[in-house]
């Protein structure tokens, strides 16, 4: 529990360091250019002349997800959430699991009505886009305890085009 609470606000943390980095990096950039001293910070230089500044940084994991959400497919996404169609509804009505219309966004286990298991019920977080990413790649892990019975989705594409779908219901 406290590592996954730890892992959370890691990922957190990372997810706003690095829009941070990247204005900083703009910003920065014809500051930081002091003739090619270090070899390690010739890619910086070099992305001066790119369009996309997402390819400037190192790929660390939680920047791949921020990439990949902003490209992600909304109607990949909806044939993903066949698999979840068994337990999640899209009208507003519970089924096994909560109503997931409007749930980017929405407060952790806020669907009235619907029975949570108890980790469920001492969240109190919000389903950003990171939060419901790490949800999914591990529902126990995540939540140990819950009730969703759904192993996770491990390809981020997966998570990614999924949310996109999702966040098309709010
Ligand atoms: C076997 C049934 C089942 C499947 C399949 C399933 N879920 Fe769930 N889901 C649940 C249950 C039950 C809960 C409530 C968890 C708890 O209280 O511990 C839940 C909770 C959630 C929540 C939290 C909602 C809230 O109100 O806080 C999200 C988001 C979610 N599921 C997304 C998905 C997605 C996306 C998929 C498919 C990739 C999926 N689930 C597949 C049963 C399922």
């Amino acid at each position: 529990m406290f590592d996954t609470m730890t892992m959370t606000k890691i990922v957190g943390g990372f997810c706003g360091a690095f829009l941070v980095f990247l204005l900083g990096n703009l910003a920065a950039e014809s500051l930081y250019h002091t003739g090619g001293g270090h070899g390690g910070e010739e890619q910086a230089y070099v992305i001066d002349t790119g369009t996309d500044e997402a390819a400037s940084t190192e790929p660390v994991e939680v920047v791949d997800f921020a990439v990949v959400l902003a490209a992600a497919d909304p109607a990949a996404g909806e044939k993903v959430f066949s698999k979840c169609k068994a337990c999640h509804k899209l009208d507003g009505s519970d089924g096994v699991g909560p109503h997931l219309n409007g749930v980017v966004g929405r407060a952790q286990a806020s669907s009235d009505g619907f029975g949570y298991s108890s980790v469920f019920a001492g969240m109190s977080g919000e389903w950003l886009p990171e939060e419901l990413s790490a949800f999914l790649e591990n529902p126990k892990s995540y939540a140990p305890g819950t009730k969703m019975s759904f192993a996770g989705l491990p390809k981020v594409e997966d998570r990614a085009n999924v949310i996109a779908y999702l966040a098309q219901t709010n």
